[in-house]
């Protein structure tokens, strides 16, 4: 048989990316489209080392119907895994329409063409953001979302309105990840995330600190009611994220119906524990320094998996020390990210 052809949007980026090699792996062919608004075309070439074969790239937009109408009707799709959307908080609350229209009004796009075309069965990134500031942590699926921002409520629209459309089309195999917090890369150190410009994540800007592209890490805040009194994440392997959208993909394959999920470790880590297990991984000090707590950030919160893995089998299966080897492997070789 045939291996089954996916349409992964938003796959040059970060975690699309890393999918891709998932997908390979797992006997998929994945078909990327991405209007490469954050990522770089070149990846394609990384994946080919990885993978041993280089996925076609439809550079195009989630938002032009024309474009998707051509590309789903063009060739069977088992499934669509939708990346593609803009992810700064910050730039949420600067330009929320702009936010509305790519990440609510895209997905509606995408879900249409879907529609038309006959693939119902969809992989959809959604974020631990949709909780907002949880009452509990591990938090469960069940815990009330309250996103706290334009771009966690883009999210959670989209969750409503897959959840509306799966009620009214029961035929619809459709996934809703939520992610925690994603970082590392590919062992290969071959393929990794690689923001641009001055990273709000921690994870980058460690990196780069390391790296020697900047002075030193700022933490937001000692004072927090954690054990060490810095925020605490629960900080999930990129390439178990990966997995886990496979093993999603394979679920909606078995029956259709809605599943929301939480992809994280169910434990979390904090600002210190991130440095010093950084410093292990690259086996020097990190210059740091505290600072203000940064505006509207949690104290604390970390993901419960279990849902995930009682419906799909999977567990993310690694650490923190692993996650910053990776991360530290693709900074230091790719300082300039896959521009030579
Ligand atoms: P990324 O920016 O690396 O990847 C997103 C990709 O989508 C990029 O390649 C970008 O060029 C593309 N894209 C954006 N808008 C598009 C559009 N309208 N049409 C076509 N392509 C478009 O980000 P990522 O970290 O890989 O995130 C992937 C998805 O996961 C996003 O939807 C994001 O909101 C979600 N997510 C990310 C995190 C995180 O911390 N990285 C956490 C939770 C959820
Ligand atoms: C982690 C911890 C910071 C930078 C954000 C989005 C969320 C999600 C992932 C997509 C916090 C501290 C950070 C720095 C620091 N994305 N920190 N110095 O805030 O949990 O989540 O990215 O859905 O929507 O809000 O991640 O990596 O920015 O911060 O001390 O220079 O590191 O205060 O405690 P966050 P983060």
């Amino acid at each position: 048989m045939a291996s089954p052809h996916v349409l992964v949007t938003g796959g040059a980026g970060f975690i699309g990316s890393h999918t891709c090699v998932a997908l390979a792996e797992a006997g998929y062919v994945p078909v990327i489209l991405d209007n490469l608004c954050n990522s770089d075309a070149r990846v394609r070439e990384r994946l080919q080392r990885i993978t041993g074969s280089t996925p076609r790239l439809i550079e195009g937009d989630v938002r032009d119907r024309a474009l998707l109408d051509r590309v789903l009707g063009s060739e069977a799709f088992s499934a669509v895994i939708h990346f593609a959307g803009v992810k700064a908080v910050g730039d949420s609350v600067a330009d929320p329409l702009g936010y509305y229209d790519n990440n609510v009004h895209g997905s509606l796009v995408l879900a249409s063409a879907m529609r038309q075309a006959g693939v119902r069965t969809l992989i959809f990134s959604s974020s631990a953001t949709v909780y907002g500031e949880p009452d509990h942590s591990p938090i469960p699926e069940s815990a009330p979302c309250r996103p706290a921002n334009p771009y966690g409520r883009s999210k959670r629209m989209v969750e409503e309105a897959l959840a509306d459309l799966q009620q009214s089309e029961p035929g619809w195999r459709i996934a809703l990840l939520r992610y925690f917090n994603p970082v590392g890369a590919h062992e290969s150190g071959l393929i990794g995330e690689h923001p641009q410009g001055k990273p709000n994540n921690l994870m980058p800007f460690v990196c780069q600190v390391a790296v020697g592209l900047r002075e030193k890490l700022v933490i937001h805040g000692d004072d927090y009611p954690t054990p060490d009194g810095t925020g605490v994440r629960d900080y999930v392997h990129v390439m178990d994220l990966a997995e886990g959208h496979v093993a999603a993909l394979r679920h909606a394959e078995r029956q259709p119906g809605l599943a929301t999920l939480n992809l994280g470790t169910g434990r979390g880590a904090s600002v210190l524990e991130v440095v010093r297990a950084f410093e292990r991984a690259c086996g020097r000090p990190l210059p740091c320094e505290v600072g203000p707590r940064r505006p509207g950030d949690v104290p604390a919160y970390w993901g419960d998996p279990s849902l995930a893995q009682a419906t799909l089998g999977w567990r993310a299966r690694r650490g923190l020390d692993q996650m910053c080897a990776d991360s530290w492997r693709w900074q230091q070789g790719n300082p300039n990210g896959y521009a030579p």
